[in-house]
């Protein structure tokens, strides 16, 4: 990534203001010049790469079931909105528009207007997941840095084997350790992590109430980006940037905006 930048990556799209991980949620993104669209991708039972944050459809559909257990066709029929009638009538938008979108048709609607930032999920239910995720990142174009220097796409995850394996596939593929802690717990990480980390990482992704100064100069003295999740508070973002971090997922991707 380029060191000087402050990055604003929109947290399942514009998730404040449309619903999360839908295409009118990507394309506000987009319109509200955020850097990167975030977006979590799980495997349908016929394996499809579909756009949901949960394994399961129960809280933001009208039905109930894990993602494994549906077919892209049953998907299909499903409404990807949790407010349906409420959101619909503030955009004015088609109720088609939200449907459950493949990670495909996100890029191509998507493609050379913003980059992404994927993460895999749940990825022990999905075997073969990380595979089929590089094959159509390389099939649509989205390894490699765009005109302005940037990745096209970042893979992100809190599961490290996963991110290994995707090293493992194309270590050309920029990748983010996501990194939890606990309330009121600081940052920190082990000489084992941090070499571990080293190994396959391009940078972490971290809770960002922990984040400190002296972490944030540790990491990036390694070489280490670091991003901030999720941000949802102006100051706190001013605060952020201002302690060095490379950018921050949020799901107001405006939010710095006055
Ligand atoms: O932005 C980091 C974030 O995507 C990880 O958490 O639960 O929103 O996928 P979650
Ligand atoms: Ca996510």
């Amino acid at each position: 990534m380029p060191e000087d930048g402050f990055l604003v990556i929109a947290h399942r799209g514009a998730s404040a203001y449309e619903p999360e991980n839908t295409l009118p949620s990507f394309e506000l993104a987009e319109e509200l010049d955020a850097d990167y669209i975030e977006l979590d991708v799980h495997l349908t039972k016929d394996g499809e790469l579909v756009v949901m944050h949960d394994d399961e459809v129960d809280r933001t559909t009208e039905s109930i079931g894990k993602i494994k257990d549906h077919t892209l066709a049953e998907l299909k029929e499903l409404t990807a909105d949790e407010d349906k009638d409420e959101k619909v009538a503030v955009s004015g938008r088609n109720e088609e528009a939200y449907e459950i979108p493949t990670l495909v048709e996100v890029i191509e609607e998507m493609k050379g207007d913003i980059r992404f930032v994927i993460e895999l999920k749940d990825t022990e239910q999905y075997f073969g997941i990380e595979e089929k995720l590089v094959d159509v990142m390389s099939e649509y174009g989205l390894i490699g840095t765009d005109s302005k220097g940037y990745p096209k796409a970042v893979v992100h995850s809190f599961d490290e084997e996963a991110l290994k394996k995707v090293h493992k596939i194309d270590p050309s593929i920029p990748l983010l350790q996501l990194i939890s802690f606990d309330d009121g717990e600081e940052a920190e990480l082990s000489k084992k992590k941090l070499k571990d980390l080293l190994s396959y990482a391009s940078g972490i992704g971290v809770s960002y109430e922990a984040l400190t100064p002296p972490f944030v100069n540790t990491m990036h003295g390694e070489g280490l980006a670091v991003y901030a999740y999720t941000v949802n508070d102006a100051e706190a973002a001013l605060r952020l940037k201002a302690m060095g971090v490379n950018g921050i997922h949020t799901n107001e991707p405006d939010l710095l905006d006055e």
